[in-house]
């Protein structure tokens, strides 16, 4: 026999092999017993030398695949498996445990002895200071880990005089049952560290006297003063936490649905809105320039063909011009960075950085684009209630301002479908109402006139009571770049409003017809040569397209029921607003 045919041999008893395995485990948790032996420990080795030939798959074995990310998960066992196979086992190792992750064994790790770091929640000492409980919290849950020092546990005196609330630590200890209310385990530490005392003494020395986030609750607006330690409080580290979820699962929805991720720069040219509220970008003004330093033209206007790039550059509004090129090409794409916009808006809805996912889809038009946004808000929310748990619970039960209900309104996001209506049909439902004596606007809703967001907001929550999609819009309020539709006067324009925050998503088809797009091009204000490059698109193998920009800090305000947007994003940038 050949070589290629006795690989081929093997190939076919592996699958049989294989088949029966997951025979075998499709009614047991392990090969052999219940229990995890030897025997799953080497055919783990093995399955997984396999997977790394490209000889099996294990999506073709589910019960297989449940059993081999069971034992994959213990990192123990994992990383000596992988020694076995030939594959260099991770480095990066911790000597201490993941707060959140031993608080999810609790039950498996009772009697273990484990190592914890963190900085301390709160302190108390008890039965006249021989006994010192200490809430340790290590940013990876809402929760924190009851440990106990006594006496006899060494470092006690200096985690006494380490000024408590916000100093940091190690500790080693056993688990053990907690008596406590509402956990389920604390340590019993044998010897502890400190690592960073709190010196918040009138005069430096160690004590919790003047640290800005000493135990009681603070105000939101206080607390937005301190933002390089706010991120220590229940509140920010667990809107933290949900921020860091919903950019995991915007890539995780977007690979899966096979979109390439591009990077648009963030230094551009181009004012893709055409709003005008551009940051420039300057090298033209060092520090302590002279206003007669600065270059200027025969007219007297400041000469940008002097500047850093040879021409006026501003930060970006919208990264949508720049992947729109890339969508050209690459049929699906996203973008997911910062963007930027000098409003002098001074609302909880609006911040002059934030940060925007703008997918863009070929081949596609608004219906698609709709589907896909829809999608898109619903995988969020269900991946919020599904992976956030602990952080939404806080929010609705703990956080004394939190919203009553956030669960089930998410839950309500994902079973149902969002309302759709035209612009036109919108006004007149907003004009129905006002004649009826239901609502009452600062401003009327004329036909032409963007919807404000006490209309928006009205239309979301008091019509329909659930995320609605408004589309076709008037051209004259809308960007050049909109689709012009067959009446000529609507845009194939695209907004998601949603309760309590109205604008999620604003998006749209694209102008594919060069001719058309130069027309609004100009309509608008601009001149088609600043935009050759953008047009070219529609020169050389246009197709249909279009794409939605939906805010990033909205969506998070959307998912935890917070009330303003300076809170769900690390260093809120608003008017006279950059100290951190
Ligand atoms: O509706 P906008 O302006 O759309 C665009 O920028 C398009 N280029 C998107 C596209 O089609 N690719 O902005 C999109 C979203 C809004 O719906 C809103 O959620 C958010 O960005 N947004 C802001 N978020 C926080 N602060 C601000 N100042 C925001 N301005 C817009
Ligand atoms: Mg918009």
């Amino acid at each position: 026999m050949d070589e290629k045919k006795v690989i081929e041999k093997a190939k076919i008893e592996i699958s049989n092999a294989f088949n029966e395995l997951e025979t075998q485990l499709t009614s047991n948790t392990f090969v052999a017993t219940e229990r995890m032996t030897v025997v799953d420990v080497s055919l783990y080795s093995i399955c997984g030398a396999l997977v790394n030939l490209s000889i099996i798959k294990l999506s073709h074995f589910p019960a297989i695949n449940r059993w081999y990310m069971t034992i994959d998960n213990n990192r123990n066992i994992s990383s000596v498996a992988k020694n076995i196979n030939g594959t260099i086992p991770d480095k990066f190792k911790r000597i201490r445990y993941v707060m959140k992750e031993l608080l999810a064994e609790h039950k498996t790790a009772l009697g273990k002895e484990v190592t914890v770091q963190g900085w301390v929640r709160t302190s108390r000492s008890a039965e006249k200071g021989q006994i010192l409980f200490v809430e340790l919290n290590d940013g990876s849950t809402v929760k924190s880990i009851q440990l106990v020092l006594n006496t006899n546990t060494i470092g006690f005196d200096s985690v006494s005089n380490s000024g408590g609330v916000g100093a940091s630590l190690t500790a080693t200890g056993t688990v053990v049952a907690s008596p406590a209310k509402g956990q389920h385990i604390e340590i019993h530490v044998n010897e502890a560290l400190v690592l960073g005392a709190v010196y918040g003494g009138d005069n430096g020395e160690i004590s919790g006297k003047n640290y800005p986030m000493a135990k009681k609750a603070h105000s939101l607006e206080y607390l937005r003063e301190i933002a390089h330690l706010r991120i220590r409080s229940k509140f920010f580290s667990s809107a933290m936490r949900v921020r860091n979820a919903m950019a995991y699962a915007t890539h995780k929805f977007f690979y899966e649905r096979k979109f390439v991720y591009v990077h648009t720069p963030l230094i551009t040219g181009a004012d893709c809105e055409g709003a005008g509220e551009q940051f420039a970008v300057t090298t033209l003004l060092p520090d302590h320039a002279k206003l007669s330093e600065i270059p200027k033209d025969a007219k007297g206007n400041v000469d940008f063909s002097k500047d850093f790039f040879g021409r006026r550059t501003c930060l970006t509004v919208s990264g949508q011009l720049n992947v729109e090129t890339h969508a050209c090409a690459l049929s699906d794409v996203y973008t997911f960075g910062p963007t930027f916009r000098a409003e002098e808006s001074h609302t909880s809805r609006h911040l002059a950085e934030f940060w925007m996912i703008e997918p863009e889809i070929c081949f596609a038009n608004l219906s698609d684009d709709m589907a896909l946004a829809e999608d898109y808000v619903r995988f969020c929310a269900k991946y919020a209630l599904e992976n956030c748990a602990d952080d939404l619970a806080y929010f609705e039960e703990e956080y004394p301002n939190g919203e009553k209900g956030l669960r089930s309104r998410l839950c309500n996001v994902v079973e149902n479908e969002f309302a759709r209506i035209t612009y036109t049909e919108a006004v007149e439902l907003l004009q129905k109402e006002i004649a009826s004596g239901n609502a009452l606007f600062e401003r009327y809703p004329n036909w032409g006139d963007d919807l404000g967001s006490e209309h928006e907001r009205y239309i979301t929550e008091k019509i329909f009571k659930k995320p609605t999609i408004v589309i076709n819009y008037p051209r004259g309020i809308k960007a050049f770049y909109m689709k012009l539709n067959d009446d000529n006067i609507t845009v194939a324009a695209m907004d998601i409003l949603v309760p309590k925050i109205g604008e999620l998503i604003g998006g749209s088809q694209r102008e594919d017809r060069l001719d058309v797009l130069e027309t609004r091009c100009v309509e608008s204000g601009m001149k088609p040569s600043d935009i050759w490059w953008y047009a070219d698109l529609r020169r050389y193998g246009t197709v249909p397209h279009a794409g939605f920009g939906l805010g990033f800090e909205r969506l998070i305000m959307f998912v935890t029921g917070l009330e303003n947007i300076r809170d769900v994003i690390p260093f809120p940038r608003v008017p006279k607003n950059a100290e951190f």
